[in-house]
């Protein structure tokens, strides 16, 4: 006699059209019911936005269990709802440069954004040893925390609950390792921000970069929040930029996000600088060696494919984590390291890309003397 799990079992054979999983798996069998005579009832109940799905469905379910033996009749009710499909969102504007607005950090020559499609790939980390190897070649460099809802500079670099003085009715940065440092994290309570909608974010970030004292800067590091969102906004339409660096890991390189990161940036022309992988192997932190923990070069092979820069690789490595835990960076902690040298390297590939600026070198001395 035909049993109910056999039902079930020629049923997963049935693939909903366009979708992982079968339709048993997907708990679209209701009300089975086997009889003695070999009458099998059932009703596949789903709910979709394709009315049209419903009969190609029922014909799959029927070849399904036109091959188990000892069925004599087959009763299937197709309970089918129909959801709406959402509307269509219509795409924002590309805005043009002339939102831009030059008052809010005149005196700042390159600003990097550092960004990535997701939290905890170590955006963070990058900004802050990035904005240190930058400092060590001599400039001038601030490094602004932008994301408004999980600060992490105070914590990174050993300042919580520091709170910055104000001069002149602008906020004076934070000064710690030979960078200017500003986080919202030094300005409010944690829970306070949470709650900040797109405009107060936005009035935020332009504050942030507005009522500080930056002075003159050679570069300033910007740290964004993941994704695509307010922040990310607000800097590409108001702000000049020298440009963007992406920051994933080997799992995340791929994702689509990652893609629609950098269109967000072509769309806006904000340039790419180029893609820094991050956790990228092992190094072992007592004999130094290097292990292939992930397969290797998805980085350069997606940089490669997204037609942008591969600017280099950084292990997942204990010290590094160390020392964002304990407010010591590891470029700090650490400057001989080859993760050191990494970031330099990693600096020095960026500051290639920018456009040469010398104020009061030699340069401008020599022609003065023409003038
Ligand atoms: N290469 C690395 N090796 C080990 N730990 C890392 C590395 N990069 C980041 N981390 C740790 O991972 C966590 C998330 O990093 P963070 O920089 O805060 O990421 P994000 O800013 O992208 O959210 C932190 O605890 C950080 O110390
Ligand atoms: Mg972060």
């Amino acid at each position: 006699m035909i049993t109910t799990e056999e039902v079930l079992k020629a049923l997963k054979f049935v693939q909903y059209p366009g979708m992982q999983k079968n339709i048993v798996d997907y708990k679209f069998i209701r009300d089975l019911e086997v009889e003695n005579s070999g009458k099998v009832s059932f009703t596949v109940s789903f709910k979709t936005t394709q009315k049209e799905i419903e009969e190609p469905l029922k014909k799959m379910v029927l070849e399904a269990l036109r091959e188990v033996g000892g069925i004599t009749e087959i009763n299937v009710k197709m309970d089918v709802s129909i959801l709406e499909t959402p509307p269509k969102q219509e795409p924002k504007p590309a805005p043009g440069p002339i939102d831009k607005d030059p008052d809010l950090i005149p005196e700042v020559k390159h600003t990097i954004l550092v960004s990535s499609a997701k939290g905890g790939v170590g955006k963070s980390t990058v900004s802050l040893n990035l904005a240190l190897a930058l400092a060590k070649e001599g400039a001038k460099v601030g490094l602004l925390d932008s994301d408004v809802y999980g600060p992490s500079l105070p914590i990174m670099t050993g300042l919580e609950g520091k709170q910055p003085k104000s001069d002149d009715e602008k906020i004076v940065p934070i000064e710690k390792f030979g960078l200017k440092l500003m986080s919202i994290g030094f300005l409010v309570a944690r829970e306070d921000a949470l709650i900040w909608r797109g405009p107060m974010v936005m009035q935020a970030v332009q504050q942030l970069l507005k009522d500080v004292a930056w002075g003159e800067l050679d570069y300033l590091v910007v740290d964004l929040p993941p994704g695509t969102g307010d922040t990310q906004l607000t800097f590409s339409q108001k702000v000049n930029l020298a440009g963007a660096v992406i920051v994933t890991t080997p799992q995340d390189v791929a994702l689509i996000d990652t893609a629609r990161g950098i269109d967000m940036f072509n769309k806006t022309n904000v340039p790419i600088l180029g893609l820094i992988e991050n956790m990228s192997y092992f190094l072992c932190p007592h004999c130094g060696n290097r292990e292939e923990i992930f397969s290797n070069n998805g980085g350069k092979t997606e940089s490669k494919r997204l037609g942008i820069d591969f600017l280099g690789e950084i292990p997942l490595n204990l010290a590094i984590r160390e020392g964002g835990d304990s407010g010591e960076p590891i470029f700090f902690a650490k400057p001989d390291s080859e993760i050191a040298k990494t970031f330099t390297n990693i600096s020095k590939q960026i500051t290639k890309k920018l456009p040469f600026e010398e104020k009061n070198g030699l340069l401008s001395k020599v022609k003065s003397l023409f003038n």
